[in-house]
């Protein structure tokens, strides 16, 4: 069976010891490595060495960036490289989440660049895609993450997109409180799944996990993971919240 993954993005939130302290807490859940649970929590930059060395006393955590450079090395002040990430056996990076692409302008074809950086060094991508509110409202945000899907991963072979993980994010339920229904939650998953048929195979879209963002919470996490296609989320509020996401960590699929 595919990995089920809860990702916490404590986004640009919490100071180094308020950090500590979640990281010790949430550490403390057990994650049913067996039934292929794993838990991702993406911190700032300037943490990841300490939340590594928290989460290091549970093996189902990895710690993960929540960005990443698009170039290798070099003049680029105030970025991160995948290099360096490698460098402190960072083995996870977000690319592309939507706050990235709309703030820092990152297009479809910088994130193939980001993906393609991270792939170099060893490090999974966890891909984020997802239409906004407008697109939505006009019935197209099928053909709109297919494009985002087009532009960012077809270059990649098949070897390099097998167990990849990407996040279905709906932009309009991202720190809204609406999250989308468990149902168009599904029903973009699979859409999803099937590009990564057509483009590669089956049985590569069968080892795909794709998660869902948008307000999950320990509340509505369990009907949402449900869904055949959803094989976990990537969690932006709620993370903040040790008993909160520690329940939507044990509300991951068993089987
Ligand atoms: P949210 O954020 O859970 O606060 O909606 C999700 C995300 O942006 O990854």
């Amino acid at each position: 069976m595919r990995k089920q993954i809860a990702a916490a993005n404590w986004k640009m939130n919490l100071t180094l010891q308020e950090a500590k302290n979640l990281a010790a807490s949430i550490s403390s859940q057990q994650v049913d490595s067996g039934a292929g649970h794993s838990v991702l929590v993406a911190v700032p930059f300037p943490y990841l060495s300490a939340i590594q060395e928290i989460l290091r006393s549970n093996s189902g955590f990895h710690v993960c960036a929540q960005n990443l450079a698009a170039t290798r090395n070099g003049a680029y002040t105030g970025e991160v490289s995948a290099s360096m990430l490698q460098s402190m056996s960072i083995s996870y990076a977000l690319v592309g989440h939507s706050e990235r692409r709309e703030y820092y302008h990152e297009t479809n074809d910088v994130l193939a660049e980001k993906i393609n950086r991270a792939l170099e060094c060893g490090i999974n991508p966890v891909f984020c895609c997802g239409e906004p509110l407008s697109i939505r409202e006009v019935g197209s945000q099928n053909s709109f993450v297919e494009r985002q899907l087009n532009d960012s991963l077809s270059h990649l072979r098949a070897e390099q997109i097998n167990g990849f993980i990407i996040a279905y994010e709906p932009i309009w339920a991202i720190g809204t409180g609406k999250t989308a229904s468990s149902e168009q939650a599904q029903d973009m998953h699979h859409t999803i799944r099937n590009w990564v048929a057509n483009r590669y195979n089956p049985q590569i879209a069968d080892s795909i996990s794709i998660l869902y963002g948008g307000s999950v919470k320990a509340a509505n996490a369990e009907e949402i993971f449900g869904k055949p296609d959803v094989d976990g989320g990537l969690v932006g509020g709620a993370s903040l919240i040790p008993e909160e996401f520690k329940a939507i960590i044990s509300s991951l699929k068993k089987g």
